[in-house]
């Protein structure tokens, strides 16, 4: 191809990246933004599902990713895995342990419990992330997805309130969630004690990433494609 074609086919592309952009700003800009009290101002219940899958998998990814970072840089050798068994504080919660569990438990409670494991992952995300800071040569490939995480899980746990919302409107919801007392095992002294509670913290971050991801496509599927899918 000659040069002028290919800057032709290269500014079309450009074009519609920016198209493509556009349209994306304008879906994203036009979900939250509701003048206060606005009436029919809702976002669809399918809308708001599917941006929670979207960001449970985002969660899950970046869950996963911080995990493995960790295992590679601090736990080779340590046998930690062997140690992390069943000792995460969301355990109390007793939420299904797979998809053919989960597929028993009625959507409202499946609903509330996704809404009690996000809660409860709240605070111990939050000293997560103070706490890799603090660490000596604080590895960015952790920090960063430790930052986004608890970020993202904040947005998705106003989305589920907002999904609850308009599957069970007026119902007062009760806000269970699993207090975390693990923060003085992050700020032990002793080394191999202080990398396993970061361990088993990030390996349970990822199994109930895992299981709200798992959770909000069934109910999708259940709610928005009556089991369809
Ligand atoms: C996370 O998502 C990225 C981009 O899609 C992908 O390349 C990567 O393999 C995913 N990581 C895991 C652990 O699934």
């Amino acid at each position: 191809m000659d040069s002028k074609g290919s800057s032709q086919k290269g500014s079309l592309l450009l074009l519609l990246l920016l198209v493509s952009n556009l349209l994306l700003c304008k879906s994203v800009a036009s979900l939250p933004i509701c003048p206060s009290g606005a009436v029919n101002c809702q976002v669809s219940l399918r809308d708001l599902f599917d941006r929670a899958v979207i960001l449970s998998h985002y969660i899950h990814n970046l869950s996963s990713e911080m995990f493995n970072e960790f295992d590679k840089r601090y736990a080779q050798g340590r046998g930690f895995i062997t140690k992390a068994i069943n000792s995460c504080h969301t355990s109390s919660l007793s939420t299904p342990e797979d998809k053919e569990q989960a597929q028993q438990v009625h959507h409202e409670v499946l609903l509330s419990m996704i809404l009690g494991v996000l809660r409860s992952w709240n605070d111990p995300l939050y000293h997560l992330v103070t706490e890799v800071r603090g660490m000596q040569e604080a590895p960015d490939a952790i920090l960063s997805r430790a930052i986004e995480i608890e970020e993202q899980n904040k947005r998705l746990l106003e989305g589920m309130e907002k999904i609850v919302g308009q599957v069970h409107p007026g119902v007062k919801e009760n806000e269970v969630y699993s207090v975390w007392s693990g923060l003085p095992s992050l700020q032990m002294a002793d080394e191999d004690t202080r990398l396993f509670a970061f361990y088993n913290l990030l390996h349970c971050l990822r199994r109930d990433s895992h299981k709200i991801d798992s959770y909000l496509k069934l109910l999708k599927c259940r709610i928005i494609y009556d089991s369809n899918c």
